[in-house]
């Protein structure tokens, strides 16, 4: 049986290796860097009073109420569900859309099997292959390099858009609130990078994920930057982090109407299919924000102590504005934090496996009960 998968792909590949074909596509990714974790992991864990694994952004918090009935009163559910989502579920996605994200009228919107189906997977459902450059930033969430690898397109890690040259690019990632930084794309900035891909026809993907979780900036979704256009213009979102259901496996893509009806055809094909219980749990979670803002009031609560302990700690905090994680540094290498963490019995995320940029960082994840953030306080203001 294989292990689960973390949101950040953190699973365990021992076992069985795969036959020799899917060898081929697994060696053109990038090395599994979660592996590299495992000695500090055993070492953190080793402290007397417990493991605080601050390391992966996993919800700890229960699933609303709410939702959790809607999911069983939907589980009598022998028939395939529709791959376009229920007429409900895309009437909620919809009304969220324009109410969240600023925009009315005139975008698709399609349900994923969560988010990091969707990233890993847009280049293929794209058409795009070798010889197109996939743009990425500089330090960011590692699957948007695993989906341009998969189909063999040249992968270019920068922040800046001449950094492309003239090469062919065939799609822009774009992520704020980002993982891991924090950092937030004012909207002028946004608007270049649509303005930029339109002239050159490639499609800009925002993956929004941290959108409804602020701090000391306001996250804006691209749609809001459209004015009421959104052509080559995709917006990913999850409500792993929102709704604490990164179990249900449940997000979306809303943007141009053209570019989500060819998502469309080709998922209906491929059998990407959100199971029906699962689309009904969206609907509940989707048309309330009461839990959305206890949970934010949660995490916010949690940032607030991390920040206080790590600054007094000697850590400097960059970035972290807005999502689920905060980006420090002890002006060393990352490996060395992670180390000096460790033997508190802390486990960080290395900085470096977000991108070469990041060496110096560490990622810390306020996804721990308040208990485990309580006893990393402790431990990194004594
Ligand atoms: C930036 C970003 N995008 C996408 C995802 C995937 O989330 P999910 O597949 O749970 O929707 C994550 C998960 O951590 C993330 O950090």
């Amino acid at each position: 049986m294989s292990k689960p998968t973390g949101p950040d792909g953190s699973q365990d590949r021992s076992g069985p290796q795969p036959a020799s074909g899917s060898a081929a596509l697994s060696a053109r990714l990038p090395d599994f860097p979660w592996d590299r974790l495992e000695p500090a992991k055993a070492r953190a864990a080793a402290h007397p009073e417990g493991l605080v694994d601050l390391s992966v952004g996993t919800p700890v918090d229960p699933v609303p109420p709410q939702v959790r009935a809607a999911l069983a009163e939907a589980s009598d559910a022998p028939g395939y569900p529709l791959t376009a989502g229920s007429p409900r579920l895309r009437e909620a996605i919809a009304e969220w859309v324009s109410r969240s994200c600023g925009v009315s009228g005139g975008f698709g919107v399609l349900p994923t099997i969560g988010s990091k189906e969707l990233v890993a997977w847009l280049p293929t459902l794209l058409g795009i292959g070798p010889g197109d450059v996939v743009m990425i930033p500089s330090v960011c969430y590692p699957t948007y390099e695993v989906g341009a690898r998969m189909v063999g397109a040249t992968v270019v890690r920068s922040d800046s858009l001449l950094a492309s040259g003239p090469a062919r690019v065939k799609l822009v990632w774009v992520n704020s609130p980002s993982n891991p930084t924090g950092a937030v794309l004012p909207a002028e900035h946004l608007r270049k990078i649509v303005d930029w891909a339109r002239e050159r026809g490639a499609v800009v993907a925002s993956d929004e994920c941290y959108l409804p979780l602020s701090w000391e900036a306001e996250p804006v979704s691209i749609l809001s930057v459209c004015d009421g256009d959104p052509s080559g213009v995709l917006a990913v979102h999850s409500l792993s982090k929102r709704s604490n259901l990164a179990g249900y496996r449940a997000g979306f893509v809303a943007g141009d109407p053209a570019l989500v009806r060819e998502l469309l055809a080709v998922r209906k094909h491929a059998g990407m299919i959100v199971p029906a219980p699962v689309q009904a749990a969206m609907v509940a979670a989707l048309t309330d924000e009461s839990h959305v803002a206890e949970q934010r009031e949660r995490y916010g609560r949690r940032r607030e102590r991390l920040r206080q302990a790590l600054t007094s700690a000697g850590f400097t905090i960059d970035h972290s504005e807005a999502g689920l994680y905060l980006w420090c540094t002890r002006g060393e290498d990352s490996w060395a934090t992670v180390d000096w963490l460790a033997e508190r019995g802390i486990l960080a995320a290395p900085g470096e496996f977000y991108g070469p940029a990041g060496s110096r960082h560490v990622r810390i994840a306020l996804t721990a009960t308040d208990e485990r953030v309580d006893a990393a306080v402790a431990r990194l203001v004594s």
